[in-house]
């Protein structure tokens, strides 16, 4: 597995009849042991700091309908502040999440966090709540708390929080739209 160095070596110097003497051999040589050295300066590298911290994402998708609404403001106010977003109808956003999660990989196995553990976390956390529903109407967490996309993010956070290993660092991402898009924490 660690003789990468020599297959690099034959790798530049396989396709041509070597040859000392000649001024190509000598460079082609000098490169293959520039190879070797570079890969044995990593290597080292590798094997000093074994606690190096890796992230790994996981994305989601979810479409979800809202409304944006400060039941405080008048109806002129909330359409001035939120636009279209503030229809008393509500209306609905494609949202796609990308979940963060930071940490050193598992000596045994290699992984920072299992995939498929994180896959069926967000789904059993984020989707089954979300997806296909009115936020506003539909969960606990909007019926006060105004669903902007900020604080739609504090929400996903909170709740993988929960159910993630506290030893790993947690952040998301969600798009609202493709060029709209928070990150929590920041
Ligand atoms: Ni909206």
């Amino acid at each position: 597995m660690w003789n990468i160095s020599a297959r690099a070596a034959e790798t530049v110097e396989g396709p041509r009849p070597r040859d000392n003497n000649s001024s190509e051999g000598q460079i082609i040589s000098v490169i293959a042991k520039m190879h070797r050295i570079f890969e044995e300066y990593v290597l080292a590298s590798i094997k000093r700091k074994p606690m190096k911290k890796v992230a790994v994402f996981r994305r989601e998708h979810f479409n979800a309908a809202h409304r944006l609404f400060n039941p405080a403001w008048d109806d002129g106010r909330n359409a001035e502040v939120f636009g279209k977003c503030s229809n008393p109808h509500y209306h609905g956003h494609n949202y796609e999440l990308v979940v963060k999660v930071t940490g050193v990989p598992d000596p045994d196995t290699g992984y920072v966090m299992d995939m498929k553990v994180l896959s069926v976390i967000t789904s059993e956390e984020v989707l089954a709540r979300f997806d296909h529903k009115n936020l506003n109407l539909d969960t606990e967490f909007f019926r006060e708390l105004n669903p902007t996309a900020e604080h739609i993010a504090i929400v996903i956070y909170d709740l993988l929080r929960a159910r993630i290993d506290i030893n790993l660092e947690l952040q998301v991402r969600l798009y609202e739209t493709e060029r709209n898009f928070v990150e929590y924490p920041a």
